[in-house]
């Protein structure tokens, strides 16, 4: 039986710009989508969708790259299972963890030698059916891993799930665009500033950044009204909160990343607020064979 697994991300910041050749800065969380699989006598009734999207890459793949010794006319029938802790399309990155997770097994069954920088190539791929025109920055995450968050500021990040946004990752990257011009060089700017804050710990710093690019969020209009108003309470509470990933427009808007020096206020606000939310390791290894 091969078994991988592949962790989800969380956007520190940069999302949207990074669509646009700026830096973003991401990291793992410890919810992860495991595959399992082995291969069968025959292939098993209908095929997933995921699999229509995932086999037509790694066999074009394997038709042209030297990875393989063979050229495949057709992947032998096997069995795939799929679990996932991570949230679907919530700005977690579920997508190009299923995907690395899938090509990474899938590989490993054809026999192809185990390469990050494959399993990274073909992810993308497979992102480019599922958002359009994806940065990479998402796969790069969850295969390579993210940076390292020092426990001083790791401990006081809280995730608040306002809900799968109605609109797709797509969509929301359409609608930011007439506007993202204008954000660029700030955001760039800013990104730039928080990774040193991050590695320094310095949390008055980290606190005023995250405001300061949630704000930019919202100018390109990725940030609903309702997720707008949490973000505010938290903020006027003494901490700082944005939206991770592509957000929402219309209401849910995915993950809040909210951040407070007393995690309890911000658990508080998620209560009040009737949503779910949960802290989690950062910085864990990316896809990995078990
Ligand atoms: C999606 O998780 C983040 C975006 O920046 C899109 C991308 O980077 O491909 C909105």
């Amino acid at each position: 039986m091969i078994k991988v697994s592949a962790p989800g991300k969380i956007h520190l910041l940069g999302e949207h710009t990074v669509v646009y050749g700026k830096p973003a800065l991401l990291t793992t969380i410890d919810l992860r989508v495991t595959v399992h699989l082995r291969g069968a006598k025959a292939h098993l009734g209908g095929v997933s969708n995921l699999t229509k999207i995932i086999e037509p890459i790694v066999k074009k793949e394997l038709k042209i790259s030297k990875a393989s010794r063979f050229a495949l006319k057709k992947i032998p029938p096997y069995e795939l299972t799929i679990t996932s802790d991570i949230p679907i399309g919530a700005g977690l990155g579920s997508s190009a963890a299923v995907s690395a997770a899938y090509i990474g097994a899938l590989l490993v069954f054809l026999k192809v030698k185990w390469d990050l920088n494959l399993i990274n190539k073909l992810t993308f791929e497979a992102e480019k059916v599922f958002h359009g025109n994806p940065s990479g920055a998402d796969n790069k995450t969850v295969i390579f891993g993210g940076i390292t968050v020092p426990n001083k500021l790791a401990k006081n990040f809280v995730l608040i799930n306002t809900g799968k946004p109605k609109e797709s990752t797509k969509e929301m990257i359409e609608l930011a665009k007439p506007r993202i011009e204008k954000i660029l060089n700030d955001q760039e700017r800013l990104v730039k500033e928080l990774l040193p804050v991050i590695q320094d710990g310095d949390e008055k710093k980290f606190i005023e950044i995250i405001r300061a690019g949630e704000k930019n969020l919202e100018k390109i209009g990725v940030v609903s009204p309702y997720a707008a108003g949490i973000i505010r309470k938290i903020e006027k509470a003494g901490g700082a909160a944005k939206i991770c990933g592509a957000g929402g427009q219309t209401r849910a808007t995915g993950i809040l990343l909210t951040y407070h020096k007393d995690k309890k206020v911000l658990e508080k606000i998620a209560k009040a607020e009737n949503l779910p939310y949960f802290s989690t390791s950062l910085g864990v290894e990316g896809v990995k064979l078990h």
